[in-house]
């Protein structure tokens, strides 16, 4: 399957959650059984050997960033919202493209040193990718580089995510 063909599967929902948001629903493209096994092996092609686990941020970055990590045979380190991890945790508030929100790491997870990738469906405005890095990089782990199914560049989220040294890449734009 082309990346086109994957994009054809990424629906557009005008005015969701809030009036002028186009929102991009992977949901069609995940019910979709060759276009997500396909979007995932695209995925897997920009992996760097050096990766030694795969972050997901909840809720989308966790369908793709779990099926990435098996397909890789690598662990996957969940980067959840508020509340919800039993056990001490480290967090970060952030703003996105339509609201503000926080996700928390537990540290524990994590080997001091390790390469770990950052696994979203859509980098926007890049406050979720760039709190997260931040959370990685506080529970001391090297996280050089992000991985997206789609990319909205208007917002300039994949170069404020550069600035903080991290190497974005995304399937679709
Ligand atoms: C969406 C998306 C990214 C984030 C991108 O998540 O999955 O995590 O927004 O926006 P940004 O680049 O402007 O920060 P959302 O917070 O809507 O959560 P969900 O995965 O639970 O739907
Ligand atoms: N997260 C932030 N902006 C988004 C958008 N336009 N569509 C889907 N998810 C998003």
């Amino acid at each position: 399957m082309t990346r086109d063909e994957i994009m054809a599967l990424v629906r557009t929902v005008p005015d969701f959650p809030d009036a002028g948001i186009l929102f991009r629903d992977i949901t069609t493209l995940l019910a979709h059984p060759q276009g997500f096994s396909a979007c995932i092996a695209q995925m897997a092609q920009a992996v760097s050997p050096r990766t030694t686990a795969i972050a997901g941020i909840e809720a989308r970055g966790f369908i793709l960033g779990a099926a990435l990590a098996a397909h890789l045979h690598l662990g996957f380190i969940p980067l959840r919202k508020a509340g919800k991890l039993p056990v001490p945790v480290i967090g970060a508030d952030y703003t996105l493209e339509y609201g503000q929100a926080r996700i928390e790491i537990d540290p524990t997870l994590l080997t001091a040193g390790e390469h770990v990738l950052l696994v979203d469906d859509l980098i926007a405005t890049g406050g979720t990718a760039i709190a997260a890095a931040g959370l990685l990089r506080a529970a001391g782990a090297v996280c050089e580089a992000a991985l997206f199914v789609i990319d909205l560049p208007d917002l300039g989220g994949m170069d404020r995510l550069a600035e903080q040294g991290v190497a974005g890449k995304a399937l679709l734009e």
